[in-house]
């Protein structure tokens, strides 16, 4: 592996936070203390994963055709889109009635820098927000509109947050884990990749097929995620390490130990690479997205 993505990460990490930024910015009216909210926890110490991948399909679709330079400010757009849906769910989650967390992303979370009202409305206006972006992206607005509605709805993430509530302390199987990490995080991540592929009008079969990769790549994600808590500190994660332990969370860790849980986030990680590269094109662009997928569950935060 070449450290070609870092460079390359760190130069769109750049990119996507002026994309939020504007559009934040482009959005008139807003109550000043609604928008300081919803901006601290947008701007804290995120890894931008999603808004990345979205650029990374692009760029492999993208790879030698002429209009690649306007399309990809697109992509970043729709990256931005995805982050404000992914960090209304993280403020959501830290919420007391869920998962009660003071920390986030390196910064006291929300609700505790401003109020739990806030922090819901904080989470409500970047999630609506969201939706008025992808709306605004071309000639494939509306399917991107639907792919993050289901993607984000009731039968995706907040479908999965729910199960992850009702789980709590209790006798958990690996499969409901699955069902779990599946709706609540990998929904997401699959989303992002088909936003990458739709700014570039790809055919259904290579949406349908990320779809399908972002499903192995998220459980990965979902799975380190869960091992990290186990083994970083809350100093490397920017939020609260133990905490899945403390509050009887249904992880891969508690129902079969470390060892294997790293094991299979692995394994479903690299089912999930091997089918990228049966659907993205050859080029250098894939063996970034490839090598920035990898880190998705080799990561140390
Ligand atoms: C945290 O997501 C929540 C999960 C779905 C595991 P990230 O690990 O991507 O958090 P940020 O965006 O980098 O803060
Ligand atoms: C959160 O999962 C998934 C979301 C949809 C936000 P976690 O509860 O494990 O995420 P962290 O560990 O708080 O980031
Ligand atoms: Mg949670
Ligand atoms: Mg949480
Ligand atoms: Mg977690």
């Amino acid at each position: 592996m070449t450290d070609g993505w870092k460079r390359q990460a760190s130069a769109d990490r750049k990119r996507i936070d002026q994309a939020l930024r504007t559009e934040l910015r482009g959005c008139k009216g807003v109550p000043r203390r609604l928008r300081q909210a919803m901006a601290h926890s947008l701007f804290g110490g995120g890894k931008r994963l999603r808004p990345l991948l979205v650029l990374g399909v692009h760029d492999a679709l993208a790879a030698g055709e002429a209009d690649a330079g306007g399309s990809r400010d697109v992509a970043l757009r729709a990256g931005a889109a995805v982050e404000m849906i992914h960090t209304y769910s993280l403020i959501h989650d830290d919420l007391p009635a869920m998962d009660d967390d003071v920390l986030r992303r390196g910064r006291p979370t929300c609700h505790v820098a401003y109020d739990e009202g806030t922090a819901v409305l904080a989470g409500d206006g970047l999630q609506a927000l969201a939706f008025g972006v992808l709306a605004d992206l071309g000639p494939r607005a509306s399917e991107m509109v639907a792919h993050a509605a289901r993607a984000a709805g009731p039968a995706g993430m907040v479908g999965g947050q729910q199960r992850d509530l009702e789980a709590e302390g209790q006798e958990v199987t690996a499969r409901m884990v699955e069902r779990i990490h599946r709706d609540k995080t990998a929904a997401m991540l699959a989303l992002s990749l088909a936003l990458g592929a739709l700014v570039r009008d790809a055919s259904p079969a290579t949406i349908d097929g990320l779809l399908g990769a972002g499903h192995w790549l998220g459980l990965a994600f979902q799975g380190a995620d869960d091992v990290l808590d186990v083994t970083a500190t809350s100093e490397a994660l920017g939020k609260t390490a133990g905490k899945d332990d403390a509050c009887g969370k249904a992880t891969w860790v508690r129902v079969e130990g470390l060892e294997r849980a790293r094991a299979r986030a692995r394994r479903y990680g690299e089912r999930g690479l091997a089918r990228l590269e049966q659907i993205l094109p050859e080029n250098e662009a894939t063996r970034r997205l490839h090598d920035l997928c990898g880190y998705m569950w080799r990561r140390e935060h």
